[in-house]
């Protein structure tokens, strides 16, 4: 009978952590907005359907690197039978995102994927216009 508080006590403990993951997505679900991100003005269609970019798009990226500097093929033929010319600056952030900072950036700081690296060498035209004396 002495035991009875201690007993409660670590139900109460032990239900509280058991249904932990319950509550704290509830909470965290409740605060969570989606990344405001700048959809490009000047195309409506990308390269690839939207939903496979959404998914895939680091695969794009592999995959015209790779043909670009290992075949010598710059040619990409698109899904809807549109040809573009396979380059990350280019063509991504020159014809389409020409706001990087607030389409790429803000999506992968939301979603916590560190910086991809691939503009230690490519170039964001942008972040060079505002450098320019
Ligand atoms: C160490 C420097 C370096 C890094 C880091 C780098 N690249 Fe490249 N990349 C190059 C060079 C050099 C070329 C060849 C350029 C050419 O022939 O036009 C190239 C070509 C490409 C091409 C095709 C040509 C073009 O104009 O875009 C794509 C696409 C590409 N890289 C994507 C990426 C991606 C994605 C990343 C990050 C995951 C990345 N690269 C990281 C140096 C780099
Ligand atoms: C709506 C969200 C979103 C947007 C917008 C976005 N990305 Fe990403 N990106 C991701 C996510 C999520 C990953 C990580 C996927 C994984 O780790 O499997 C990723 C990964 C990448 C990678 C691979 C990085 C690595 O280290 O392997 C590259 C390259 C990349 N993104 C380039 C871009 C570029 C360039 C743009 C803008 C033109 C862009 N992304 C816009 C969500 C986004």
């Amino acid at each position: 009978m002495r035991d009875q508080g201690i007993i409660y006590g670590g139900l109460v403990l032990f239900l509280g952590v058991l249904t932990f993951p319950v509550w704290y997505n509830a909470a965290v679900k409740a605060n969570a907005k989606p990344p405001e991100i700048k959809l490009p003005t000047v195309e409506k269609q990308c390269v690839a359907p939207v939903t496979y970019m959404r998914t895939s798009h680091m695969t794009l990226l592999m995959n015209w690197r790779q043909e670009v500097v290992r075949q010598n093929v710059r040619d990409y033929t698109a899904f809807n039978g549109k040809h573009y010319n396979m380059s990350l600056t280019g063509t991504c952030l020159t014809g389409c995102h020409q706001n990087k900072a607030e389409f790429c950036d803000r999506c992968h700081s939301y979603v916590g994927v560190s910086g991809p690296y691939c503009m230690d060498c490519h170039i964001d035209p942008r972040q060079i216009a505002r450098s320019r004396p």
